[in-house]
């Protein structure tokens, strides 16, 4: 591949100016590649900040039309809802997930009534927003039953999917459930509704600021590593993408992000699907607080996302979407 050598090959030369290393480029990062996730709240005219986040809100559901303009003036493709529901609501079975009136579904109309399909709408599929224990299935002996979760899940997809959801991401790991919920929601007439799947979802260390923000931290009893993957793993994840490809996934989620760019180019490699990278809530505040001390400089955020277009994801779940795609613009 290499032809001539030094001094008479130089690589610097093509570095020289800004227009030649734009000319050069092989990867460019555009608000098309990114998702803003949105944190929601109980009550009204809320925006609190997440003090494990400085800069990231919950918003009741009555603001989130302010948040979504922003992103689709950003040119900003979509949006992922998260909620934070009140301890009141929390049961060992997260039954309010299946509440067609709880925080996820309310967003969900309020959006699809405003904005149609402008900017697409993404929702998690799991329970531990909802549980009292913190984990994203019923439990039993400190276990996470899988094939009882996957019916609960099952409904909770076909409820979001009534409320206008345009994505459905389950995001707990349980085996099987994408091509349950995949059945499911052609009976329930939702063939055109998308399934990203979190098919790479390793136990990490790096979600302990998102469960601050759904109020799951100190709740949590345990860890996650019945479900979610070892971090130790990478064949393991090659198994986990083809299993639910198989199953009928349009789209597969590798998460957290950084850690695992070996991981996304592995599956970028092997099979051709989209791919997403879900920059976690862990990544955020490090990049965060590194710039808020001037430890780094705040290109170090465009660098890290561009990682994820080099490693070979299609788009970023990014807590920095909205700042970062004004600057794009
Ligand atoms: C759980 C879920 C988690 C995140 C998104 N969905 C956390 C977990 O598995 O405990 C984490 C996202 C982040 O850290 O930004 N269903």
């Amino acid at each position: 591949m290499i032809t001539g050598k030094y001094p008479s090959l130089r690589l610097r030369r093509n570095r020289k100016y800004s227009w030649t290393r734009r000319l050069v480029r092989e990867n460019e990062l555009s608000s098309s590649d990114l998702i803003l996730p949105i944190f929601l709240e109980e009550g009204k005219n809320k925006k609190i900040e997440i003090s494990t986040m400085p800069g990231v809100f919950r918003y009741s559901v009555d603001m989130i039309t302010k948040v979504i303009d922003k992103a689709l003036k950003n040119k900003i493709p979509m949006i992922a809802f998260f909620p934070n529901i009140h301890l009141s609501k929390k049961n060992k079975f997260g039954t309010e997930a299946l509440n067609e009136n709880n925080l996820v579904c309310k967003a969900l109309r309020i959006a699809k009534k405003k904005y149609k399909n402008e900017i697409g709408l993404m929702t998690d599929v799991a329970l531990d927003p909802y549980t009292s224990h913190g984990h994203d299935g019923i439990i039993k002996k400190n276990y996470v039953l899988n094939d009882e979760t996957i019916k609960i899940l099952v409904d909770q997809s076909i409820l979001q999917a009534q409320m206008g959801s345009d994505i459905i991401a389950p995001s707990d790991m349980m085996d099987g459930r994408i091509g349950l919920i995949r059945k499911a929601l052609d009976k329930n007439n939702f063939k055109n509704v998308q399934l990203l799947s979190y098919a790479v979802k390793y136990a990490s260390n790096f979600y302990g600021p998102f469960r601050d923000a759904v109020g799951s931290k100190t709740r949590l009893k345990g860890d996650k590593k019945n479900y979610q993957m070892d971090f130790s793993n990478s064949d393991e994840a090659l198994r986990e993408v083809a299993l639910d490809i198989k199953e009928g996934a349009d789209i597969v989620m590798v998460k957290p992000g950084m850690p695992y760019l070996d991981i996304i180019s592995n599956i970028k490699n092997k099979f051709k699907i989209p791919i997403f990278a879900y920059q976690v809530s862990g990544e955020y505040s490090l990049i965060k607080s590194g710039i808020q001390k001037k430890i780094i400089n705040d290109d170090a955020i465009i660098e890290s996302l561009i990682s994820f277009k080099r490693a070979g994801a299609n788009a970023i779940i990014t807590y920095f979407a909205n700042e970062i795609a004004k600057k794009l613009d």
